[in-house]
């Protein structure tokens, strides 16, 4: 299977990170379809722990050429951090590409995060304050400056000199701010980011026509996760992208039609960062425990997530949007130590079943989820590398889960490092 995505199948941290870090030890090129510095994937491997918010996961194989593609935003001050950080372990740097169609995350997108999140009060999204949403924004209203803009004095002088004269008045006055830092001051540190970044900045198309035409293994990374999307996920609590197998597509300048796989990671349970509905919600001490068992805190703002049980109403949705043909369960060993477990296999609401994922987050917010009880397996299941060495329930409960979901288990993981894997099907 030459060409295959790797999606979040929930609302983000699923382990996208860490099956890309595996499975990019059999591709040759793992490209960064979307999204920004929101993301944050976390990579334990021989090398070290990662936690990576714009280099793919495919980084630490140095034949594997990794490509941030041209729908994603990218902060350059984070990215050039993260090159920093990722030279100091030692991790090769050369086969590093960045589309130059791929859109800048500017000092005042950032800003504006943060003063459109403090306007919404008590309607706040909980984004991630990382300028993704108003970057997105600019690039739909053609107002957005492009990676390859910072190579060219001219152009980018003149787009920041008009963006930056409008973007002061809606700064100044819709919040009483001013933006970070002057027109010159700010174009001569981007040009800078430009001539640091210049090596990697280059056109990715013929890069990426060749691997197809020779058939060699590419992995679209995802970011964020399908109930995060923007068109299908719980608007507006969502991000600014598409981030199902579509928008993976569209990010990486892949047709469609050469998609051959979609790997969907789902957590054994389920997660969510940020506001929105979430019916499956534990907000009691198994919660709690399960968010300290499992580390649920987020990679890149540190806040804690929200926790509950496996949605699998959600997941089959997520599942059907996506042409999800293979499951990664990921974190099946944080679960070791519960004692009952609760899988939602429908929504009941205004004592009807609903039959399908509902588009109003009204209604998901009010929906009574219909639980199945699996009995807990009480035993330490990091060990495990292969499906027998499970216990009996353990076995059972991720049958079911993918039973309900309605696509085959690819992958389980048992722990965050590399080999706490049990494999059950070639990807590649
Ligand atoms: P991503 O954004 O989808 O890449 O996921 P994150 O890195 O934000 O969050 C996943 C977290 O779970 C990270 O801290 C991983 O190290 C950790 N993790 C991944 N798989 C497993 C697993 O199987 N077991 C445990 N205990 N932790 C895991
Ligand atoms: P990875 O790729 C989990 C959430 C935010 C917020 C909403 C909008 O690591 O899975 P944004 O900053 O994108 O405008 O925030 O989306 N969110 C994520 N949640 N994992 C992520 O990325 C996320 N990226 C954004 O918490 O609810
Ligand atoms: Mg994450």
């Amino acid at each position: 299977m030459p060409v295959v995505a790797v999606l979040g199948a929930q609302w983000g941290d699923e382990g996208k990170g860490r099956v890309v870090d595996l499975l990019a030890t059999k591709a040759k090129m793992v490209i960064r379809a979307a999204g920004g510095s929101n993301a944050g994937h976390t990579v334990i491997n021989p090398l070290g722990t990662f936690k990576l918010h714009l280099t793919p996961a495919g980084i630490f194989d140095a034949n594997v050429v990794n490509i941030i593609g041209a729908g994603t935003v990218i902060d350059p001050a984070v990215l050039m951090k993260e090159l920093q950080a990722l030279r100091e372990a030692n991790v090769s740097l050369d086969k590093l590409y960045i589309s130059d169609r791929a859109h800048v995350v500017m000092p005042y997108h950032v800003s504006l995060d943060a003063l459109e999140e403090k306007d919404r009060g008590a309607n706040e999204i909980g984004t991630t304050k990382r300028g993704i949403g108003p970057a997105y924004v600019d690039k739909a209203s053609r107002m957005g400056i492009r990676m390859g803009d910072l190579l060219h004095e001219e152009t980018l002088l003149s787009r920041l000199t008009s963006v930056l004269e409008y973007k002061g008045r809606v700064l100044n006055k819709m919040y009483s701010a001013q933006p970070s830092a002057s027109l010159h001051d700010m174009y001569l540190q981007y040009l800078e980011f430009g001539r640091q970044l210049e090596a990697h900045i280059v056109p990715i198309h013929g890069m990426v026509q060749d691997a197809l035409r020779r058939d060699i293994p590419i992995l679209i990374e995802g970011n964020q996760g399908a109930l995060l999307d923007v068109d299908y996920g719980t608007f507006p609590y969502v991000t600014s992208t598409a981030t199902g197998s579509a928008g993976a597509c569209q990010g990486a300048g892949i047709p469609p039609m050469r998609l051959n796989g979609v790997v969907g990671i789902y957590k054994a349970y389920t997660t969510r960062v940020g506001g929105g509905p979430f019916p499956t919600e534990l907000t009691d001490d198994l919660g709690e425990h399960i968010r300290q068992a499992g580390q649920e805190f987020g990679t890149t703002t540190g806040r804690p997530r929200r926790v509950g049980w496996f949605d699998a109403v959600a997941a089959r949705y997520a599942a059907e949007i996506n042409g999800i043909s293979s499951i990664a369960l990921t974190k099946l060993d944080v679960l070791d130590d519960v004692e009952t477990l609760k899988i939602c296999i429908g929504y009941r609401w205004n004592d009807t079943e609903l039959d399908s994922f509902p588009s109003s987050i009204s209604v998901l917010s009010q929906v009574e989820p219909i639980y199945e009880e699996y009995p807990g397996w009480k035993t330490n299941t990091s060990d495990a590398r292969t499906l027998d060495e499970l216990p009996e329930a353990a076995q059972r409960y991720v049958r079911r889960l993918s039973q309900l979901v309605g696509v085959r288990l690819g992958m389980i993981s048992v722990g965050p490092s590399r080999e706490q894997m049990v494999a059950l099907q070639e990807i590649f």
